[in-house]
């Protein structure tokens, strides 16, 4: 059966959906999922063999979320639908408005290469259920919207950009009608389970190599009722080494902090929004700062996790300029301090400071200085003895000097040279450590000297 619409005989179908049958009700008429054959690769995953197949991301550090469906027509935030009550029939005319501009994920894809960024994630399918990709389980699509296949342009923008390639694929879904019933029916949960599953299949079988699938809500069901286990043994088998999060409810590769950066002993990345929504909202005027872009970096840098920064870019998905402005500046920042993002660190004890963060790698210690003191810079409490120290990128030296109680930079220049996070290296005799606590107990306040 011939799924693929002409544009024309889409619009039809969407225009005529508002009068009668929801679209969504043709899901119920699709063809079962794809089978196939049994497809090649481990079903299982060992500890060694998710450290090999987790060493690109670790390195990798930044990536480039992307949130963009119809929500983007709205530009009322992705959570439109739900939030403002929208029916299925109604939110489902903005695919009528669905027309990008071409090339529109290859310009996604420059700019993160420039921001220094090594990998992307799109949202394939959001909450509102409209899927970017090609799917045959549904009209709900791009496809049928504008005859493109969005999932396709940007898995090539991604790939010619040198990006590694990341799916973002929401379990829970507004548009489907059994969406919300397959919590309370089984014959409801089949339907709906069959269809996800179906749909992961297609993204995990039609675009080449994927490099990571990123769940989303798995609201209204556990990881039981989402046949989860299963699920992902079947992702496994057609893409044997990528990485999948926590967000079915089973732990997977790395658990997924949101807004917040938060460390774990298990591999984590933070996701954020630049401003306060994923999707496109216009009147959303809180951006972050450059600065701030840099300084969460930086701590996610600190404590080995990963930073997945959002746009969301407009209906047309061209990105929002106070976007491309800021990740601008972030790359001019990368483009000296790139070295001192990617790769691996090491545990860093070093925390106390009133002006800095600090990253540590083997004995040495990278100041990333937020607030500039001036030609001096003082740290408490290092319990390694300092060799040497010099500015970060111009190599220029600095003085060092140390007591037991506090380590001295000095001969810094008055004013930052990088004006939004300036890094010191500093040389130790063996991997840098901070005790602060003995400063307090030990140190006799009236002592003079450094
Ligand atoms: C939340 C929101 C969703 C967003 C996601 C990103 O789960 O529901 O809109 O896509 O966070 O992490």
């Amino acid at each position: 059966m011939n799924t693929r619409f002409t544009r024309r005989a889409a619009m039809q179908a969407i225009g005529a959906s508002a009068a009668a049958l929801p679209l969504s009700s043709q899901v119920l008429n699709a063809p079962t999922p794809p089978q196939g054959p049994p497809p090649k690769g481990p079903t299982t995953s060992t500890p060694e063999d998710r450290a090999r197949r987790l060493q690109w991301w670790h390195e990798a550090r930044f990536g480039m979320f992307i949130h963009w469906g119809l929500y983007s027509i709205y530009g009322r935030h992705e959570w439109v639908m739900e939030n403002e009550g929208i029916p299925v029939a109604e939110y489902e005319q903005a695919a009528k408005r669905f027309n990008p501009v071409p090339n529109a994920p290859r310009a996604w894809a420059q700019l993160a290469r420039r921001a220094g960024m090594k990998y992307m994630v799109m949202t394939t399918k959001h909450h509102e259920g409209f899927c970017q990709f090609d799917s045959k389980l549904t009209n709900y699509t791009a496809m049928t919207a504008c005859g493109r296949d969005m999932v396709r342009e940007y898995v090539e923008a991604a790939r010619a950009e040198g990006m590694r390639v990341g799916f973002y694929y929401s379990l829970m879904d507004w548009h489907h009608p059994d969406g919300a019933l397959c919590a309370t029916d089984e014959a409801a949960r089949r339907r709906f389970v069959d269809y996800i599953h179906g749909q992961v299949r297609e993204l995990c079988t039609n675009y080449g190599k994927v490099d990571i699938l990123w769940y989303d809500v798995n609201w209204p069901l556990k990881p039981e009722g989402w046949e989860a286990v299963k699920l992902n043994t079947m992702v496994r088998q057609l893409q044997p080494d990528i990485l999948i999060n926590n967000r079915t409810g089973i732990p997977e590769d790395f658990t997924t902090p949101e807004q917040v950066i938060r460390a774990s002993d298990e591999p984590w990345e933070s996701c954020m929004t630049m401003n306060d929504s994923w999707g496109y909202q216009r009147a959303d005027d809180n951006w972050k700062t450059p600065k701030n872009i840099v300084r969460n970096l930086v701590r996610c840098t600190r404590d080995n996790g990963n930073y997945l920064l959002n746009i969301g870019p407009h209906a047309d998905g061209t990105i929002p300029i106070e976007s491309v402005n800021i990740l601008t500046e972030v790359g001019r920042w990368m483009d000296t301090h790139a070295a001192l993002i990617h790769g691996p660190v090491d545990p860093c004890n070093v925390k106390r400071s009133q002006f800095s963060d600090f990253i540590v790698r083997g004995n040495k210690l990278y100041a990333t200085v937020q607030f500039w003191p001036g030609s001096e810079v003082w740290i408490g409490g290092m319990k390694t003895k300092a060799l040497s120290a010099r500015l970060y990128g111009s190599g220029a030296p600095v003085k060092v000097e140390q007591s037991d109680f506090r380590l001295r930079l000095s001969g810094l220049p008055a004013t930052p040279h990088d004006p939004m996070v300036s890094v010191i290296e500093v040389e130790f005799d063996g991997p840098p450590a901070q005790d602060a606590m003995q400063v307090r107990q030990k140190r006799a306040r009236r002592m003079v000297g450094i």
